[in-house]
């Protein structure tokens, strides 16, 4: 729905100037102990490394949102011991909000062909927590489109293959964040887990300007991949939009456009699975912060 809006919205407006007024920088939050949740977005030095492939254990936050006994749906991040971040639209089917035990969240996974591996946990919600204000069908808007799922207090067990990233601990300022490069994990077509380079558009690139005002810094920003080996068909939706800064890795943001919802007219795929189409969108964690830490258990402020 929301793709096929866009793709009407296509303006060209070749030869104008375009500006985008940038809101201004929002607060740093101070989390009680200092980071969001102990020990988070802490991944072994071997992990500092470039390429496409994954290494076990190097994105233990990394999430598979399912319908119970369906394929897949979406991606997510574990925020904390209790706590994923995805999109709220995995949460519906259509305009009924499911169940909390028709949704079932996997973590520790590295090839998610293969059920038996040692490393995975999967777990059953407790309780799904859209956004309040998402809005069904909502055309051109890329706000409010998060969703929390918690889980029981020891559903999961936190260890070198499963553990929380951190939320954003500095400022939010849309000035520094353009051209940030962050990375995005997800399963290729095989199953195996694969990273994504991923980088913030400039908010005066084309991107702001095709989506006209749709995309509003601190709310939603455009990405492009960094890589052209990295196609735009193995990132999902949900999927968090990490950034490293200092030793630790942060979910800055959530995957927003991508491959399995292909834009089809008339039997026709207009390519949002193909590396020609070079800008998605994701949702800025910033305007959503202070919502997911009202409504996380076990993450709170100074
Ligand atoms: C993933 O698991 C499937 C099913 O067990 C297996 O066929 C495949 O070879 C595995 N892939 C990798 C990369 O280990
Ligand atoms: C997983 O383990 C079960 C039980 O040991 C076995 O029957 C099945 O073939 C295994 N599946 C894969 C994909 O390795």
């Amino acid at each position: 729905m929301k793709i096929l809006a866009i793709a009407c919205s296509f303006i060209v407006l070749a030869g104008v100037a375009f500006s985008l007024t940038l809101p201004a920088p929002k607060k740093k939050i101070e989390f009680k102990n200092g980071q969001s949740f102990a020990n988070c977005g802490r991944v072994p030095a071997a992990c500092e490394r470039s390429g496409k492939d994954a290494i076990r254990g190097c994105h233990p936050w990394h999430a598979k949102v399912t319908r119970t006994g369906r394929k897949s749906t979406c991606d997510g991040t574990l925020i904390s011991k209790r706590a994923i971040i995805t999109r709220a639209q995995c949460l519906f089917n259509l305009l009924d909000l499911f169940r909390p035990s028709d949704i079932q969240v996997t973590l520790g996974a590295f090839n998610i062909s293969d059920p038996n591996e040692s490393t995975r946990q999967t777990v059953r919600a407790k309780a799904l927590i859209p956004h309040p204000n998402r809005e069904d069908f909502c055309i051109i808007c890329f706000e409010n489109d998060i969703g929390i799922i918690i889980l029981e207090e020891n559903a999961l067990t936190l260890n070198e293959h499963v553990s929380p990233i951190c939320l954003w601990d500095a400022e939010f300022n849309p000035r520094t964040f353009a051209n940030t490069v962050g990375e995005a994990a997800a399963w290729d077509p095989k199953g195996k887990l694969v990273r994504n380079a991923l980088e913030v558009v400039a908010y005066d690139g084309q991107c702001y300007q095709k989506y006209n005002d749709a995309v509003k810094p601190l709310t939603s920003f455009c990405f492009r991949h960094v890589r052209t080996t990295d196609t735009a068909c193995t990132i999902e939706t949900g999927a968090g939009f990490v950034v490293k800064k200092d030793g630790r890795s942060y979910l800055r943001g959530l995957l927003d456009i991508f491959e399995n919802e292909p834009l089809i007219v008339k039997g026709k795929d207009r390519g949002f699975c193909s590396s020609t189409v070079k800008n998605y969108i994701a949702e800025d964690l910033a305007d959503y912060i202070d919502w997911i830490i009202d409504n996380v258990p076990d993450v709170s402020r100074k």
